[in-house]
C-alpha cells in the first residue's frame, strides 16, 4: 500500500457543505481541464460530486476516450487509476485523492509469484497457457499477460474474454479473483472438476504436474474481501422469509452463493437489472453497501435490502473523501500535482495490449454471468 501523508491542519475543521461548495467551486475554475470519475462503491457525496460514473469497465472506456482533460481524478482504487494511466493519452495526468486507496484482491497477485506460476507450468507441467487477469490487478501483473499473449477482463465481459482466450489456447490461467474465474467458466461449461487452485503460497501452487495436465482452467488463490462476507446460508434465509425476493449478486461471491442466486453480474449490470425491474419488485443484493444504499434511494417503489445482515463495506474505496477530494482540487487550481499515478513506459505499453483486448470483447449492453 502506498503511504498517503496527513493533509493541511485547515482540512480538519470544514464542514462536508463546506468541502462541497468548494469543489463546485474548483471544478469551475478548472473547467474542461479536469474531470472526475467516480465508482459505484464510492461515498455518496463523492458521487454527487463525479463528472462520470461507473464499473470498472466503463470507467476504462472513460478514461480511455479523454482527449480534452488534462486531469482524470480518480474517485475508485489504485488499480483502477494506474489503467486510466495506461489507456488515456499522454498529456492526461490522473490523480488518485488517496494514495492509500488499494484493493486487497489485487495485492493477492504480486509478479513474482506469477513468473514463478509461470515456469512451473511451462517447465514443469509442459503446458501452455493463455494468462487472463481480472481489471483488479496491479499494471505489473497487466503487462505480463499481455506480453504473453493474454488479456484483461473486467466482471462485466469476463465471458467474452475468456472465450476469446480459449480460441487462443486450450488452457487458461486466470488471475487474481478465483470467484470471478470459476463462476465465468462454469457459467461457459467448465466443470468444476476441469478447475484447479494454483495457491501462490505453496509451492508449486499446491498442484501436481498432472493435475496442471489435467484441467482447463487455473484459478489463482485471490478473492475480494469485501463479497466473500456473502454467504450462501444468507440465500436460504431471504428465500425462507421472502420467495417473492429475486437474489442478485456480483460474481466476485463465491460460486456457492452465485449458483443459489437468481442473477449475478457486474456492478453496471446490478444497477440496469434494478432499473428496469417492474415497481413492487423486491430485491436481496450481494455487493458493496454504497451501492445497495443509492439502489434503495433510486427506487422507492421497489423493496432493495442487502443480501447480508452486516454492512459489507470496501473500506479502501471509502478512504476517498471530500477532504481528499479538495485536496487535490486545491493543489491542482495552485499549479500543482500531488498524488499523480504513472505507469512506466515500458509496463505501460505491455499493459495496454491486455487492456486493449479487453476493450476489443466489450458488448453494448452489461452482460450477465448467470
Ligand atoms: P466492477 O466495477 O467490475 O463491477 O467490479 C467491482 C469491484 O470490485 C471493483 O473493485
Ligand atoms: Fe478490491 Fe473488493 Fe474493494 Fe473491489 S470491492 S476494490 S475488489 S477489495
Amino acid at each position: 500500500m502506498l503511504f498517503q501523508p496527513p493533509l493541511p491542519s485547515r482540512y480538519a475543521s470544514l464542514t462536508e457543505d463546506e468541502m462541497a461548495q468548494a469543489i463546485v467551486k474548483r471544478k469551475e475554475q478548472l473547467g474542461s481541464r479536469l474531470i472526475i470519475l467516480g465508482h459505484h462503491y464510492q461515498q455518496h457525496e463523492v458521487i454527487a460530486l463525479a463528472d462520470f460514473t461507473g464499473d470498472s469497465l466503463k470507467l476504462s472506456q472513460i478514461g480511455a476516450d479523454q482527449d480534452e482533460a488534462e486531469f482524470i481524478v480518480f474517485c475508485g482504487v489504485h488499480f483502477m487509476a494506474e489503467s486510466a494511466d495506461i489507456l488515456s493519452n499522454d498529456n492526461v495526468k490522473v490523480i488518485l485523492p488517496d494514495l492509500s486507496a488499494g484493493c486487497s484482491m489485487a495485492d493477492m497477485a504480486d509478479i513474482d509469484d506469477l513468473e514463478e506460476a509461470w515456469e512451473f507450468l511451462d517447465k514443469e507441467c509442459g503446458v501452455s497457457v493463455v494468462p487472463v487477469t481480472y481489471v483488479n490487478s496491479a499494471a505489473s501483473i497487466k503487462a505480463f499477460c499481455g506480453r504473453q499473449s493474454g488479456a484483461c477482463c473486467t466482471s462485466s465481459n469476463a465471458s467474452a474474454v475468456l472465450r476469446w482466450a480459449f480460441e487462443q489456447g486450450d488452457k487458461v490461467l486466470f488471475l487474481p479473483d478465483q470467484h470471478l474465474g470459476r463462476n465465468t467458466a462454469y457459467a461457459m461449461g467448465v466443470a468444476l472438476d476441469e478447475m484447479a487452485v494454483y495457491d501462490p503460497r505453496l509451492p508449486q501452487g499446491g498442484l501436481t504436474a498432472e493435475q496442471v495436465r489435467k484441467s482447463r482452467v487455473l484459478l489463482w488463490k485471490g478473492h475480494c474481501s469485501v463479497h466473500a462476507l456473502f454467504a450462501p446460508n444468507q440465500c436460504d434465509e431471504i428465500r425462507r422469509a421472502d420467495p417473492d425476493c429475486k437474489i442478485l449478486v456480483h460474481p466476485e461471491c463465491s460460486w456457492e452463493v452465485v449458483q443459489k442466486a437468481d442473477l449475478a453480474g457486474s456492478t453496471e449490470f446490478i444497477i440496469k437489472t434494478v432499473r428496469e425491474s417492474p415497481a413492487g419488485s423486491r430485491w436481496a443484493i450481494g455487493t458493496e453497501v454504497h451501492l445497495v444504499d443509492r439502489l434503495v434511494h433510486a427506487h422507492p417503489d421497489k423493496a432493495i435490502r442487502s443480501l447480508a445482515g452486516i454492512q459489507c463495506l470496501c473500506t479502501t474505496m471509502y478512504r476517498i473523501d471530500l477532504k481528499h477530494l479538495l485536496w487535490v482540487l486545491d493543489e491542482l487550481v495552485e499549479g500543482r500535482i500531488v498524488n499523480q499515478i504513472q505507469v512506466d513506459h515500458a509496463t505501460k505499453e505491455q499493459a495496454r495490449v491486455a487492456l486493449e483486448r479487453m476493450l476489443a470483447n466489450v458488448s453494448a449492453e452489461p452482460v450477465a454471468i448467470k
